[in-house]
């Protein structure tokens, strides 16, 4: 058995009841280094731990695919929700073990973000940078996003320098793009864990640095509540 876990935004207590269960009566508890950290509390001491990188990552996935098949029960623990830029890691999951495998949700850092900065998902997009791949067509995206009067949560890249699109670079696009500087602008760093916040607009984010752990909020200038015709509105 082989189930892929959120483990939530940093801190265990943000981890889901049924997550803790399914890591406690785990064989093999697998995952990148900083998010094991956030679940070792709840890893049994008879568990095998997995730990991987960038760049072990198809191997040790193959070891616990393997596992997996042996017949133990193996858990992948992914950074706050799988759902929200998690997907290409899951797909390695998958393709190590040859089938599609089951998933379980974990509280994203867009949603510690929605919480602490208000902001409602239905009026709200959610594009992430931190992929492999061509970024261009979400960078598109993200101008389309604005031009229609939502808000954006954006995952930055923090990647190295030639594919690093981190809240500077994300702003200096955007006004290249003819977005207006006045965008109220948040970056949010180390949600749940040591929290920092910065508020701004759009102009003043192309000039700030942030560091990996941020994610960013850019308000629209027009609420869609405030787009809705009187006569539509009742
Ligand atoms: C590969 S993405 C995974 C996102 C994750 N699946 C989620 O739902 O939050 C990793 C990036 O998410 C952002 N992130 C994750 N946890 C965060 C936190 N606690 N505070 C701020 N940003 C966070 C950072 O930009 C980080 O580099």
């Amino acid at each position: 058995m082989i189930i892929c876990i959120g483990a939530g935004p940093g801190d265990v207590g943000y981890l889901t009841q049924r997550g803790v269960d399914l890591i406690r009566n785990a064989d093999v508890v697998a995952g990148f280094e900083a998010v094991l950290n956030v679940v070792r509390s709840v890893v049994p001491a008879t568990a095998e731990v997995v730990t991987m990188g960038y760049r072990d990552q198809i191997e040790k996935l193959e070891q616990v695919a393997a596992a997996h098949h042996a017949g133990k029960r193996c858990v992948v623990v992914f950074m706050g929700d799988i759902h929200f830029s998690g997907f290409q890691y899951l797909e390695r999951v998958e393709r190590a073990c040859g089938h599609p495998v089951e998933t379980l949700p974990g509280i994203s850092s867009a949603q510690i973000l929605a919480s602490r900065a208000k902001v409602c998902f239905d009026e709200t997009s959610f594009i992430t940078f931190h992929r492999r791949g061509d970024l261009t067509p979400f960078k598109r995206h993200l101008v389309h996003v604005l031009n229609d009067g939502r808000n954006a949560i954006v995952i930055p890249c923090p990647w190295d320098a030639a594919r690093s699109f981190m809240p500077p670079h994300i702003a200096t696009y955007l006004l290249e793009n003819g977005i207006p500087p006045e965008h109220p602008t948040e970056v949010w760093e180390n949600l749940t864990r040591n929290e920092a916040e910065w508020h701004g607009t759009l102009a003043e984010c192309a000039h700030k640095e942030f560091s990996d752990m941020s994610i960013m909020l850019i308000r629209t200038l027009r609420p869609m509540s405030s787009q809705i015709e009187p006569a539509e509105a009742k």
